[in-house]
């Protein structure tokens, strides 16, 4: 199928479906006639795979308490050894109903209250949340920002750790809103200070396989030959790959007998920790059925990238359009066009976008934008037109 089928076949209009990203407009964004850019979901139907699975299992027409077959867990571990040399073993997966949910639980599984958890920013805001909301101590450390390129700082990550007796560290990987896929050589480093100092990191690959350049995605738990398993725990989905975030299904992977009983003990004053059907059936299709599906979606997500790249670096020279190696969900930088005190007004009120702004993710990024790549090259293409024309306003 060329791109152009696919987009026949699978892209949707989400309106008037109680779609948050565009029915929660008002809601959020106080109007609904604006291009939605943001909340992190795609605009594309799900694999044919996946709406088979379900349509049969709904045709069954008994939704009642489930349980995960074996071949659940071949089919996940499959999908894992094949793309990222980790072959996952049942008896090391948990079940969530989201990754955040399952960060959440993390925290109290693992840390007391007061006790300071490590994120570094900008970084998706619910990691922020899950802290505070939890009683514990929000540790944030800047990643380096150089020309639309991210890195981490070890030095200030080793030395806010030690300052602040750091239990646990929240990671994204690969990273949102950096668009970075971390190599190798950086995990191994970030995780090396994590060792040193005794720091359990919950490592949130939700974004695994949105990968969109060379650099290959490695989870934290196979870096170096799997040193850092006894302080890794992975939380990964089938949501961001399938386009599946409402049905409620995530992994929790801890390898470690000693991390999975204490974990086991947490969950068992849990009241629910058991599969949603669908989300399982959903899961176990995409990760079957789904590879070329999600071939041509990063297809799509490339190209506009690309896209939005080169007309703006053509047309607004000074804007600088991060780098963008993994997730669907670019940062842009406005500042050298835009104050950032006016940057919500540029955005919403003269381009009329709804997008998430820069500061959510952290304070330093106000003046940035996060747009969704998951999309129409047309709302693509009207995205730009409308920030040059109105840049152009400006001046
Ligand atoms: C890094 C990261 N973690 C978690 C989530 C949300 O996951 P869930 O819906 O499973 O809680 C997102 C959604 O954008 C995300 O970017």
């Amino acid at each position: 199928m060329d791109k152009q089928e696919f987009l026949q076949s699978y892209l949707v209009d989400r309106h008037k479906t109680d779609s948050l990203k565009w029915d929660g407009l008002q809601q959020k964004f106080g109007e609904t006639d604006l291009l939605a850019m943001w909340v992190a979901d795609m605009e594309f139907k799900t694999c044919d795979g996946i709406v088979d699975a379900m349509t049969k299992r709904t045709r069954h027409g008994v939704f009642g308490y489930s349980c995960v077959p074996d071949d659940y867990y071949e089919v996940f571990s499959g999908w894992m050894e094949r793309r990222y040399h980790f072959p996952v073993k049942k008896e090391w997966v948990r079940f969530s109903t989201g990754c955040v949910t399952a960060i959440a639980w993390m925290i109290h599984a693992f840390t007391k209250p007061g006790d300071s958890c490590l994120i570094l920013t900008p970084v998706y805001y619910p990691f922020h949340n899950v802290v505070t909301n939890g009683g514990r101590k929000l540790v944030k450390v800047e990643l380096d920002y150089n020309d639309g390129y991210f890195t981490m700082n070890y030095e200030a990550i080793e030395k806010a750790i030690v300052e602040n007796q750091v239990k646990m560290f929240i990671q994204c990987s690969p990273h949102n809103p950096a668009g970075r896929v971390w190599t190798e050589d950086e995990l191994d480093r970030v995780l090396a200070v994590c060792q040193k100092h005794d720091v359990l990191v919950i490592s949130d690959e939700i974004h695994q396989d949105i990968i969109l350049g060379d650099k290959p995605f490695v989870p934290a738990a196979v870096v170096s030959g799997g040193r850092y398993r006894d302080i890794v725990i992975t939380l990964n989905s089938a949501s961001k790959t399938f386009n599946l975030a409402t049905l409620l299904h995530s992994h929790i992977i801890i390898t470690d007998d000693g991390l999975r009983g204490k974990y086991d003990q947490f969950a068992s004053a849990l009241n629910r920790t058991e599969v949603s059907i669908m989300g399982m059936v959903a899961t176990k299709a995409g990760y079957t059925y789904g590879g070329e599906w999600l071939g041509q979606v990063l297809d799509v997500i490339r190209d506009n990238y690309r896209y939005l790249k080169e007309e703006l670096n053509k047309r607004l020279p000074r804007m600088t359009v991060c780098a963008l190696e993994g997730t669907y969900l670019v940062m842009i930088d406005l500042r050298s066009y835009v104050d950032s005190e006016q940057t919500l007004d540029f955005v919403q009120k003269h381009c009329r976008l709804a997008v998430d702004y820069g500061e959510w993710f952290g304070q330093a990024y106000k003046g940035f934008i996060r747009l969704n790549l998951a999309t129409d090259p047309v709302y693509i293409k009207q995205a730009v037109e409308r920030i040059v024309a109105e840049a152009g306003n400006l001046s």
